[in-house]
């Protein structure tokens, strides 16, 4: 009887310290963050202000206060410190490439030969973000794949036919931002039911002089198996490149490092290419039930893309997990699509790994899900112990 009523004690000693720490509001130290007297403020306060908000997150969740202060001075931040106040930021950059340019012409903010990132989303949406991850995600419905002071690119992920939890890219969009002497505002409008178009929204297929184009549009066809749009941006030294292939699209692009980096502290969304799917939205590749394996490890392997490759490294793995989700071998060319612009856009971040993480594992080849059934396990230890500490409750 001693040892239950220890045990008892310990356990309501526990409850109260849990019910305390969840219970008890931490405060909301809003005041710590301020702006400067006035109402026209300078962009580089704004920032730091947003930035210092930004910080206050988690502590000041659900705080009205916190959360109106925050809006208004995002909106503020959004109407006032776009292109100037990244040109300000970048004076440099602008230092170096006016002084050769007339005062007419667009020009060019970033330099070709300074270091570049590559980002591309493809399938059942795998992402590889600016930094190298690599990730497959759920990610359902509209999500923000780049966002900077130049152009943004959003995606809508639906559901897959035959399956009820793999979702694809099935809509993209492009948006160029109006930028002074390089480009209007312009759209660009993709979608996996219907063929690429061949030009913006407002007809057109480029921006600035034909012999140095700020803008261009144009098709690159290879493969008869997709189509692909390249959109070059040449006063940013950026390149985007979208894909169909059956009824999915996927994007790349390149860009330089400053403008890898999330623009706007402001953004409250993730960028799928700067910080990559949230945490809740990853799927680990390996937990999948292995359907037919063996035969969709052939078709992977052995498939060849259009320009003479077999796919390697993630590629690979992606095309089997694909392949074992949907049956659908449109994901097999959709794989070699990516794969294409990977050789393409970076080839050196390429291991050029030739097993794929399936194959690492022999042991789990037929259907059984090992991590799952762990996972069960762990459920049906820790209702025992819930029902051992009732019956603790009960005895003492
Ligand atoms: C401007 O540049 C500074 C230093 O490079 C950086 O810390 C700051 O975040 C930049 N601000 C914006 C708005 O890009
Ligand atoms: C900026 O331009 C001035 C002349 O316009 C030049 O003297 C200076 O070296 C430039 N600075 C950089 C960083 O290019
Ligand atoms: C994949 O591409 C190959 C070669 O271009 C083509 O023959 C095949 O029909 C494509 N597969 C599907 C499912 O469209
Ligand atoms: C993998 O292959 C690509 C393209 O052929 C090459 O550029 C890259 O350096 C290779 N990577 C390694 C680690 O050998
Ligand atoms: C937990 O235990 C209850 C009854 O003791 C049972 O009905 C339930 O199915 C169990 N849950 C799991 C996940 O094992």
């Amino acid at each position: 009887m001693f040892v239950t009523t220890e045990i008892h004690r310990v356990w309501i000693v526990l409850a109260t310290v849990i019910a305390v720490c969840t219970c008890v509001p931490i405060s909301c130290p809003q005041e710590s963050c301020s702006l400067p007297d006035g109402i026209d403020h300078q962009c580089k306060d704004l920032d730091a202000y947003l930035k210092c908000m930004k910080s206050l997150s988690k502590k000041c969740r659900g705080e009205i206060g916190y959360h109106s202060a925050l809006t208004v001075s995002t909106s503020e931040y959004k109407k006032k410190c776009n292109y100037d106040s990244f040109k300000n930021n970048n004076s440099d950059h602008y230092n170096q490439s006016m002084i050769s340019h007339n005062e007419n012409e667009c020009p060019l903010s970033f330099d070709d030969k300074k270091e570049h990132k590559f980002c591309g989303l493809f399938g059942d949406p795998h992402l590889r973000t600016f930094d190298g991850k690599y990730q497959t995600c759920l990610i359902r419905g509209a999500w923000q794949v780049v966002e900077n002071l130049f152009f943004g690119i959003m995606v809508t992920n639906d559901a897959i036919l035959n399956s009820d939890s793999a979702t694809a890219p099935t809509k993209l969009t492009v948006i160029l931002k109006e930028h002074p002497k390089c480009t209007h505002q312009k759209l660009y409008e993709a979608q996996g039911d219907i063929h690429l178009p061949g030009a913006f929204g407002d007809g057109t297929t480029s921006s600035g002089p034909a012999s140095s184009p700020s803008v261009s549009l144009s098709w690159r066809s290879n493969d008869p198996s997709s189509e692909t749009v390249i959109i070059r941006l040449s006063y940013i030294s950026t390149i985007i490149t979208v894909t169909r292939v059956g009824k999915y699209l996927s994007i790349s692009t390149k860009l330089p490092n400053q403008l890898a980096q999330p623009s706007n502290p402001s953004n409250d969304k993730n960028e799928l290419c700067s910080s990559g799917c949230p945490v809740s939205e990853q799927i680990d590749i390996e937990q999948v039930p292995r359907n037919e394996l063996d035969r969709m490890l052939t078709l992977c392997h052995n498939s060849i893309g259009p320009m003479g490759h077999k796919l390697t490294d993630q590629y690979l793995d992606w095309c089997i997990y694909d392949m074992m989700t949907s049956r659908d071998e449109q994901f097999i060319n959709a794989s070699h699509a990516a794969y294409s612009d990977v050789l393409f856009f970076e080839p050196r971040s390429l291991f050029n790994r030739t097993v794929s993480i399936f194959e690492f594992n022999p042991k789990s080849t037929d259907d059984i899900n090992p991590k799952s059934t762990a996972d069960a396990s762990c459920i049906h230890r820790l209702n025992l112990s819930v029902v051992i500490v009732i019956a603790m409750f009960l005895i003492s």
